[in-house]
């Protein structure tokens, strides 16, 4: 056995509470609002069916491989690859990888703070009675108005990234884990609530329907790449956010079990919150491919007719915010432990730092939604732009090398030892080594059109 490493971030108080900072992680906005836009953009079942299957040969295998990184070297990404890849022998250019994370966490961070600042103003309209009765029509207008307004936006985006950081900055106990002990079980509960609300509505099935039901000649290279990219991005995965928190997990607790936990519950808030929306949308004779205001169109619909709307529809965008807030932490924990442990900074400066270059970057979001909306480099707008790049590329690139890594320039020795599995070790080493990296490699190679599969 290794020597045993502490992290000086301190580390959570149980396998529990791993669990849930983690799910707190993986579910946010990621779920509930982009998982339903890109469903109902991508045609639905097919999209549907390639997410889960690269959940499960993907994100499975490969958060369990940052988690085992995280948990071995017990520092931030950049220090964990430094100092694994030098136990393991292996060049020092695997801190890059880390590198890399910080950036794209910077850059999720970025606009995920603006879109965390619409659940926020669509709290205060809902429990104020915008949405009483309203119609579709109204409903989009509320929508158009909010984002045509940069001061607005602004001002929201700013109050979401003063949240972030003061948990970041209060550490990993008092901060992270304490956030998050009641609000998931809560959005679960306000989840299927509003499931239950959508099934009694007569469009139901037809929700089933365009969710489950795979039109395979929907799938292009593109949508492929976007399916696989949802769910790095779901999971939290190929950013070091999950090997940070990793880096937290005490030693005895078991990375497949809580991983798997952490997977199954991702996967059902997505498919739920799908459940919820699209019977909304079919019933009121909107399309699904809404784009980013689906959920923001689509849910007040419901919200303004059902008994008890406001209170409900008050509740659910709270709890939405606080599963972007629970995410967003993550999201700058690596970056913030990485000038806490280089730079001997005070976790509070670390925090504000990472907060303010975030929040910058993220002005460029607001704009784009209005006064830039025209402003675009290959076809994209600001945002677009960040959502692709790292959805897209930046993090199916990191997952690939933390494939890489764990399966190929990490000794069996190192990570049996982390990951202490019986038989189950062959399957996770074959689906690290081999499945996950292929998978990620074509889809990626294929999009972006050094190979041909299935195009015309
Ligand atoms: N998984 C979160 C969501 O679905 C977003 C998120 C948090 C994330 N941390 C991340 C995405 C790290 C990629 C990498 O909303």
């Amino acid at each position: 056995m290794a020597e045993q490493r502490t992290s000086i971030h301190g580390q959570w108080s149980s396998r529990f509470a791993f669990i849930l900072a983690a799910t707190g992680s993986a579910v946010g906005l990621g779920n509930i609002w982009k998982f339903p836009y890109m469903a109902g953009e991508n045609g639905g079942g097919a999209f549907v069916l390639v997410y889960i299957a690269c959940i499960a040969l993907v994100g499975l295998p490969i958060m369990m491989a940052e988690v085992m990184l995280g948990r071995r070297g017990r520092q931030s990404p950049i220090n964990t690859m430094r100092t694994l890849a030098r136990e393991e022998g292996r060049s020092g250019l695997w801190q890059y990888l880390g590198w890399g994370g910080v950036i794209a966490g910077f850059f999720i961070l970025s606009y995920y703070s603006v879109i965390a600042g619409w659940t926020m103003a669509y709290f205060f309209r809902t429990i104020g009675g915008t949405f009483d009765g309203v119609t579709a029509e109204v409903a989009g207008q509320v929508f158009g108005n909010l984002v045509s307004d940069p001061e607005r936006l602004l001002a929201w985006h700013t109050i979401f990234m003063v949240l972030t950081t003061v948990v970041v900055s209060r550490g990993v106990e008092h901060g992270l884990e304490k956030s998050v002990r009641f609000l998931m079980p809560a959005l679960f509960i306000i989840l299927i609530l509003l499931v239950g609300y959508a099934m009694s509505q007569g469009a139901f099935m037809q929700g089933v329907h365009f969710l489950f039901d795979a039109d395979f000649s929907k799938l292009s290279a593109d949508v492929v790449l976007k399916a696989m990219g949802q769910a790095f991005f779901t999971l939290s995965l190929g950013m070091g956010a999950i090997m940070i928190y990793g880096s937290y997990l005490p030693s005895d607790a078991s990375i497949a079990r809580t991983t798997f936990t952490i997977v199954v519950m991702d996967t059902l808030v997505a498919l739920l919150a799908g459940l919820a929306i699209f019977p909304i949308v079919f019933g009121n004779g909107m399309t699904a491919d809404q784009g980013v205001g689906l959920i923001f169109k689509v849910l007040p619909i419901a919200f303004g007719q059902m008994p008890m709307g406001t209170v409900f529809g008050g509740l659910f965008f709270l709890l939405l915010l606080f599963a972007a807030w629970t995410s967003a932490i993550s999201l700058i924990e690596p970056a913030a432990a990485w000038l806490v442990e280089n730079h001997g900074m005070n976790r509070i400066y670390a925090a504000v730092a990472c907060g303010m270059a975030a929040w910058l970057l993220g002005v460029g979001t607001v704009l784009s939604f209005n006064l830039w909306a025209e402003v675009t480099l290959f076809d994209k707008t600001f945002f677009d732009l960040m959502d692709y790049l790292t959805s897209n590329v930046m993090l199916p690139l990191g997952g690939l090398s933390i494939a890489l890594f764990a399966g190929w320039a990490m000794s069996r020795n190192a990570s049996q030892d982390e990951l202490r599995l019986k038989l189950s070790y062959h399957l996770w080493r074959f689906l690290i080594r081999f499945v996950s990296p292929v998978l990620v490699a074509l889809v990626f190679l294929n999009a972006i059109g050094v190979l041909s599969f299935g195009r015309g």
